[in-house]
């Protein structure tokens, strides 16, 4: 009778502190093992003791090897279990990876991609500018003189000036620092550099010292856009317009041609489209001017072409339905996360 007991005891102590399932092995050898399991051995002993002793513990003994069976079955399953769970700290190699959570692009960078890939379709070749410009092509060569009035059309940043520095400019000075106002300046530093014919897209940061509201920011992207050949036409801009519109946003898109005026082009027009029903700016555009072909050494009597600034944030406005530009900014993730 004590025997039974004291092997009961130990055997639920050593169950107890089984934390895993070879600990777990070792408890059903150690008791229920065939050939010396103190349970097995005991039962097998029954036959010599006499048979008082033998009606007493006999049923005892089987009723815990049963129980003893059963704990130990239910423990396994658990600890299997376990096994594929994180909880117990073990890596289940059989279980699928864990997906790390990635980001993704700015919704304006991810139109800025898509509107490069549509002038890329269209045979433009994309090149980008500095952000930080100086008087002549933000201005000077693109037929804004100093201290004319349209120069107040690009409220400006500009750039502490070295004195030092600013004082041995050679006489063709390229003038003050600043901060673009425009991608247009690109179109200086383009001609300069190369012969026509060629079309090119600028897309880029742009800025302007001016106040906020729901359509300004003193920071915003454009897309420049430049095409010179012998013949080309306002035409052929209205054309190309409409045809990245509506690659853009479908052949439905609505959009107006509106004469406007920019000291760089000759004639000029704005082009305009419907935003929560108003009519929205969204680019400034015309032929080519001129002074600008002097100011690049082309020959204005064998060149023309046309050129045009849209506002990609705009224009990502009407695409997305958003009504303040300031959210693209704003670092709001419940913004952001929905593109
Ligand atoms: N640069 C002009 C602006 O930012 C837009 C423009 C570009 C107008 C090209 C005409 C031609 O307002």
């Amino acid at each position: 009778m004590d025997k039974i007991q004291e092997i009961r005891k130990s055997a639920l102590k050593d169950f107890e502190a089984a934390k895993n399932l070879s600990d777990l092995e070792n408890v059903r050898i150690k008791y229920l093992g065939r050939k010396a399991g103190e349970l097995t051995k005991l039962l097998r002993n029954l036959k010599n003791l006499p048979l008082e002793e033998r009606r007493g513990i006999g049923p005892l003994a089987q009723k815990f090897r049963e129980d003893l069976e059963n704990l130990i079955a239910q423990k396994d399953k658990q600890l299997t279990a376990d096994y594929r769970s994180p909880v117990a700290g073990r890596f289940d190699v059989t279980k699928p990876g864990k997906k790390i959570k990635l980001g993704h692009l700015h919704p304006l960078t991810l139109l800025e991609e898509e509107i490069k890939e549509i002038f890329s379709s269209m045979n433009f070749s994309i090149v980008e500018g500095p952000e930080i410009e100086n008087e002549r092509y933000n201005f000077d060569a693109l037929n804004i003189p100093a201290d004319h009035p349209a120069r107040d059309m690009w409220d400006t940043f500009w750039l502490r000036q070295n004195q030092a520095k600013t004082k041995n400019l050679k006489p063709k000075t390229q003038g003050k620092l600043l901060l673009r106002t425009h991608t247009s300046p690109m179109q200086i530093r383009y001609m300069e550099a190369h012969n026509p014919p060629f079309q090119i897209v600028v897309p880029g940061v742009v800025y302007r010292y001016e106040a906020t509201d729901a359509t300004h920011d003193f920071q915003f992207r454009q897309l420049e856009g430049l095409m010179i050949g012998k013949d080309i036409s306002l035409a052929n801009f209205k054309y190309v317009i409409e045809s990245f519109l509506k690659k853009l946003f479908g052949k439905d898109v609505e959009f107006e041609l509106r004469p406007s005026y920019y000291p760089f082009v000759e004639p000029g027009v704005d082009v305009y489209m419907k935003w929560r029903g108003k009519w929205l700016e969204v680019a400034g555009a015309g032929m080519v001017h001129r002074k600008v072909f002097e100011a690049v050494r082309y020959n204005p009597d064998e060149w023309q072409g046309f050129a045009f600034g849209f506002g990609i944030t705009r224009l990502a406005m009407i695409k997305y339905k958003i009504p303040d530009v300031r959210l693209f900014y704003s670092g709001d993730l419940r913004f952001i996360n929905q593109f």
